[in-house]
């Protein structure tokens, strides 16, 4: 195990009707809120106007942005931003997925920047403070409720781009289960598709982490039984809360910390979303198990192997291909299972632009736990189509 620093300061308040928490969690920050939600769903099954209503009892102001886009614009973040600056605003409450807290994230951290908020996204050292970001979680994909990063897309120049800051996590998240009940099953199938894919990043790494390995094991398992269930029910309580604290766990560094790990399949479907404004989760199905074909090998199959035994309860005494080749083939029914497409086509790419997105996904990958070049992506890219 490598060095680290554990520090995951976000307080979590989990479970139906923590939503009455809001006011008081928010008013330790100050007194003038900024919510931030998406297209209307918060509106629509009453979210937004218990939180109002909570935070006006513990007399809050609030101001509004509404809007957010999944795969959120920078043109949105600078709204947020401008806001944030003309009204002294003391704290930020996201509310909805991913793509909201994401965006909230970088309006907080914007409103303290001179600049254009491209500037702190393509290079986020010139973050020096970030409004406290209060989340209400209302999709169990991203982790972004947990995590310090946020991906914000410009599609003028068809850049989708991730950062972090360890000032970006939020000082508190309420994660109520039962928010989930109203997302349809594509999103669903979406967001575990998400959760499942940041696990898999840090599983597969240069490097050993005994403990990192068995946890992300124990998560895997628990979000491939519960996703199908949510699906089918949406409204299973057991189902929404154990996707919803996996969805935190995958990506709050825990699993990460004392591995060397370099992220490949998000930074290939980032490119797709960034020229294509696909929905993040489905690239990810799409992709996964092409990679896992295209980089098994002597090098890399006991890994697969024990992904295979320890995860999909493959037999031991297979053949270790065979059980590497198993678990691949497992990974896209599963996928399939959560209604995920499995080509590219299917999500309305062709093979136009390939190399311009392999290029730039490529960027960074040399490091990955098999390091791809431009030539490779594409190949898997063509996999794909
Ligand atoms: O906009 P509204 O009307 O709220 O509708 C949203 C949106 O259309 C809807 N939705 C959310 N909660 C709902 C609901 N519909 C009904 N009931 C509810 N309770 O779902 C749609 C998708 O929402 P979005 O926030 O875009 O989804 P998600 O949470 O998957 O976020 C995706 C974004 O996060 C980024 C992705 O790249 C993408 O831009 N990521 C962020 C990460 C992070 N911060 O760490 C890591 C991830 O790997 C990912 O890259
Ligand atoms: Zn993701």
């Amino acid at each position: 195990m490598i060095n680290f620093t554990y520090s995951i300061p976000t307080e979590i308040w989990f479970g139906k009707g923590q939503i009455k928490n809001i006011g008081s969690i928010a008013k330790k920050y100050g007194k003038k809120a900024l919510i931030v939600y998406g297209g209307g769903s918060v509106k629509r099954n009453g979210i937004l106007d218990d939180a109002k209503k909570y935070l006006a009892e513990a007399g809050v102001d609030c101001l509004e942005l509404s809007g957010v886009e999944p795969n959120p614009r920078v043109t949105t973040v600078k709204k947020g931003a401008d806001i944030c600056k003309q009204e002294n605003i003391d704290v930020v409450i996201p509310i909805g997925g991913g793509s909201t807290i994401d965006c909230a994230k970088v309006i907080a951290a914007s409103a303290h920047y001179g600049g254009d908020p491209w500037d702190i996204v393509v290079d986020p050292s010139k973050i020096t403070d970030v409004t406290p970001v209060i989340s209400v979680l209302t999709l169990s994909a991203t982790g972004s409720e947990m995590d310090t990063f946020a991906v914000i897309s410009n599609m003028e120049t068809n850049d989708k781009i991730g950062l972090g800051h360890p000032k970006m996590r939020p000082v508190a998240s309420i994660l109520d289960p039962t928010y989930t009940f109203t997302v349809n099953k594509f999103q669903t199938g979406a967001g575990t598709s998400d959760i499942i894919s940041h696990i898999l990043e840090i599983y597969f790494s240069n490097g050993e982490g005994y403990m990192q390995d068995r946890m992300a094991e124990a998560l895997l398992k628990t979000v491939i039984h519960f996703g199908v269930i949510a699906i089918d029910e949406p409204d299973n309580y057991e189902a929404r809360a154990n996707l919803m604290w996996s969805s935190s766990w995958a990506i709050n560094d825990t699993l990460t910390w004392g591995k060397p790990v370099a992220w490949t399949i998000h930074p290939m479907e980032h490119e797709l979303s960034a020229y294509y404004d696909i929905t993040h989760g489905a690239g990810l199905a799409i992709l996964t198990p092409y990679w896992m074909e295209y980089v098994l090998s002597d090098k890399t199959v006991d890994k697969f192997a024990q992904y295979g035994v320890n995860v999909w309860d493959i037999d031991k005494n297979m053949d270790k291909y065979d059980i590497a080749k198993e678990a691949i083939k497992k990974t896209r029914e599963y996928f399939n299972a959560l209604g995920m497409p499995s080509t590219l086509h299917e999500v309305g790419i062709d093979d136009k632009l390939l190399d311009v997105m392999a290029k730039k996904a490529s960027a960074g990958l040399e490091d990955a736990f098999v390091a791809l070049t431009a030539e490779d992506v594409k190949k898997i890219y063509e996999m794909a189509l």
